[in-house]
């Protein structure tokens, strides 16, 4: 089990026994620090950074101290895909995972000794989610979740993370409908793309600046570091850029010429043309069909070939067959989708998807 590690100053010297406990154990670790008692640190940071490694699939569970555990807790259920529990006895250990399948485990630092912690940690690490009647509660949160605009499938370290904000799944209604006119079907595309990304990039580094207003100097926040290159599919993929150009108007793009092969399936490359510092960029794949995962599949090939690094797919309609394919053959790229839809047809035409998008963005059927 490969378990995150976090503490404020507080929390430090509990960490250090815990992340003894758990080296002499044979777990994997990843120490997201404090790495001292004296110097002070705010425990929401280190909380959403153990929290996002927990969320994003990229490790187990996670593990956070404070001086109460209550300030780490708080700040870890912040962040969608965690369920963190403060834990204080055997009881609540082995409570928060038998019947809440908690996946970050917050100690107080101030509360708790040496041979309580590790008690408590062993009963954590090894107690199993019963479900049950608790998984139908577990969903309640879960579906809470989703209210609040996205789900995510899988438990990494790629994840497929489904945006289910309003405005999307109204627009995604919109363009699956046979009657939606290519005019409409166009604008929608774009809309629903712009939309995504305003929720995808909701992660990006932010670095201070100072800026004049006409009144005062002020602390103002920029973007950190390069910028994102976009890499639509073409043809369909197309149909996205301007949308997501509205919303970040400097991402460089690149284009990547891809068919499916009607009797293989298997896609063809046509074209590959991309920025020249693709490797400093984080790259978001596009392409409005995410059917047997082959094109996408490639195409991400394609871009790594070329040295991107940090790379993600970005689909309107994913099917499950499409987003096995990509989790296997790229397990570190995250797929963000509108929708996830149910099958493949014997034609791997997505079931009910909404037909072939490229025909309906060009209007070439
Ligand atoms: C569509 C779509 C994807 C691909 C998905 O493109 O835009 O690129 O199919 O299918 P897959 O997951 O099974 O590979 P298509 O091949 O129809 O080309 P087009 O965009 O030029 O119409
Ligand atoms: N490509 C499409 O455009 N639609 C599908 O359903 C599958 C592949």
């Amino acid at each position: 089990m490969h378990i995150a590690l976090g503490a404020d100053h507080a929390g430090f010297e509990l960490k250090e026994t815990i992340r003894e406990y758990l080296l002499r154990n044979g777990y994997e670790i990843l120490d997201m620090g404090t790495d001292s008692a004296e110097e002070k640190t705010d425990y929401p940071d280190n909380a959403f950074l153990v929290a996002s490694e927990v969320a994003e699939g990229k490790v187990d569970r996670g593990i956070l101290v404070c001086g109460s555990g209550i300030g780490m807790s708080i700040s870890a259920n912040k962040v969608p895909g965690v369920y963190a529990s403060l834990v204080w006895d055997r009881e609540t250990a082995i409570l928060s995972r038998a019947h809440n399948n908690s996946n970050v485990l917050c100690l107080g630092g101030r509360k708790l000794d040496r041979e309580e912690t590790l008690e408590i940690l062993e009963l954590w690490l090894r107690t199993e989610f019963e479900g049950g009647r608790h998984l139908k509660r577990f969903e309640k949160i879960a579906a809470r979740e989703r209210a609040l605009c996205i789900s995510i499938e899988g438990d990494g370290p790629g994840e497929t993370i489904i945006f289910h904000h309003p405005l999307i799944q109204h627009k995604v209604s919109m363009i699956r409908d046979k009657n939606t006119s290519v005019k409409e079907f166009r604008e929608l595309v774009q809309e629903i793309s712009g939309l995504m990304v305003y929720e995808i990039t909701r992660r990006l580094p932010l670095e201070k600046i100072e800026v004049e207003t006409p009144i005062a100097k002020t602390e103002a926040y920029t973007l950190a570091g390069k910028k994102l290159a976009i890499v639509p599919v073409l043809r369909a993929g197309l149909g996205m850029v301007d949308g997501i150009l509205q919303l970040i108007p400097n991402a460089k793009v690149g284009h990547i010429g891809l068919y499916r092969d009607p009797q293989t399936l298997e896609p063809v490359e046509y074209y590959c043309k991309l920025p020249g510092d693709i490797e400093e960029r984080e790259i978001l794949v596009i392409d409005p069909m995410l059917a047997t995962g082959g094109s996408a599949s490639a195409a991400i090939s394609l871009v790594k070939k070329k040295g991107a690094r940090k790379i993600s797919l970005v689909c309107l309609i994913a099917a499950p067959e499409g987003v096995r394919k990509v989790h296997s053959d790229h397990p570190e790229v995250n797929i963000y989708s509108a929708a996830l839809d149910d099958h493949l047809n014997d034609h791997a035409y997505i079931v009910p998807g909404l037909g072939d998008a490229g025909d309906r963005l060009f209007g070439t059927k």
